[in-house]
């Protein structure tokens, strides 16, 4: 049997303005999908979670298995998904679990872990789940961890570490992808707050385009995003925690104003507001969830469980993908 394990994400920066080429910035959670895969002997198919896997619900899974075998030579196997990091909330469940399947069956091959190739691998196979259109910034930062920029050109000051290219019929995306260090005082903590209620990213990304060719002037409000994201980095490279919060709550004014709030959103992030350093929607938005910088993870998730969200509490830096040793417990799950 073997077993791996990825972290999800949130957006600490930049989310929306990204699709307009500003930089956007995220960080790896605590939270992680976990794949366990073994052998299967009674059966000559693909398990998962003990019923057949249909792979024309599962496409990550069918193009990882199409991509790493050649017809009709992968062995069966027994599928095992399980994790902590929430569905369709904004946190990047689903790239978190493919970066996971392909470590571990990259070690079903008997293959070192390489988690610049799952970043890739889980990438191409979220574009082709999501029909050809996928951002490589939750597979980065799940299969790397810690902190990841993407933007539409090199960012000196940061570490550059590669290029994605996805090619959708005739169109041919480029991301910069850069890492920075950051020094996070140990006193300081991340809390998510989850509305529970689903946001549609692309129904969010159509309604901020709509609100452009409307009133084109509000281009500077995606160009505030990208200077505040700036901003943001260069807070957290130099562990200036109030200016990092400071900066999360000015994307937030911003991204209200162009519409992607919601009322539940809105509910968490005044209630989280008073023991925080900062606090912003995090994702697409109009549902999913917020978050809260925080030294009282405590009482700010109180505070958005009295609101009637669900908080939790993440650390910054968490590991990228790893394999997971059979009889080590997932200790980074809450
Ligand atoms: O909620 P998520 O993790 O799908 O975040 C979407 C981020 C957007 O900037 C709104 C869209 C995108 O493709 O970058």
């Amino acid at each position: 049997m073997v077993k791996a394990s990825a972290p999800g994400k949130c957006i600490l920066f930049g989310e929306h303005a990204v699709v307009y080429g500003q930089p956007a910035v995220a960080c790896s959670i605590n939270q992680r999908m976990i794949v366990e895969l073994e052998e299967e002997t009674q059966f000559d198919s693909w398990r998962l979670d003990g019923a057949i896997l249909n792979l024309s619900k599962h496409p990550h899974i069918r193009f990882l298995k199409d991509k790493l075998w050649s017809e009709g030579e992968h062995p069966p196997l027994k599928i095992r998904i399980r994790g902590t990091v929430p569905p369709a909330s904004g946190l990047g469940s689903s790239a978190a679990l493919s970066v996971a399947l392909v470590a571990a069956l990259q070690q079903l091959r008997q293959e070192e872990l390489n988690p610049e190739m799952a970043g890739l691998l889980s990438h191409q196979a979220e574009a082709f789940a999501q029909g050809g259109r996928a951002s490589p910034i939750d597979t980065t930062t799940s299969a790397l961890g810690g902190f990841i920029v993407l933007s539409d050109t090199i960012e000196d000051s940061l570490d550059h570490i590669g290029e994605r290219r996805l090619q959708h019929q005739d169109e041919v995306t480029t991301w910069q992808l850069h890492s920075f260090e950051a020094r996070i005082p140990e006193d300081t903590y991340l809390v998510i707050g989850n509305t529970g209620i689903r946001g549609s990213t692309s129904k969010q990304v159509s309604k901020v385009a709509a609100l452009l060719a409307k009133e084109p002037e509000r281009k500077v409000e995606i160009e505030a995003i990208g200077s505040i994201a700036r901003k943001g980095i260069e807070a957290l490279r130099t562990g200036n925690m109030e200016l990092v919060g400071k900066a999360m709550t000015e994307n937030h004014i911003v991204l209200r104003s162009l519409g992607v709030s919601s009322p539940e959103l809105e509910n968490l992030i005044k209630a989280a507001a008073r023991s925080s350093l900062g606090v912003k929607l995090t994702g697409s938005g109009g549902g999913g969830c917020m978050i809260a910088l925080t030294k009282n993870p405590e009482i700010t998730i109180g505070a958005i469980e009295m609101e009637g969200g669900r908080g939790f509490i993440t650390r910054f830096n968490t590991a990228g993908v790893r394999i997971e040793t059979l009889s080590s417990q997932d200790n980074s799950e809450q």
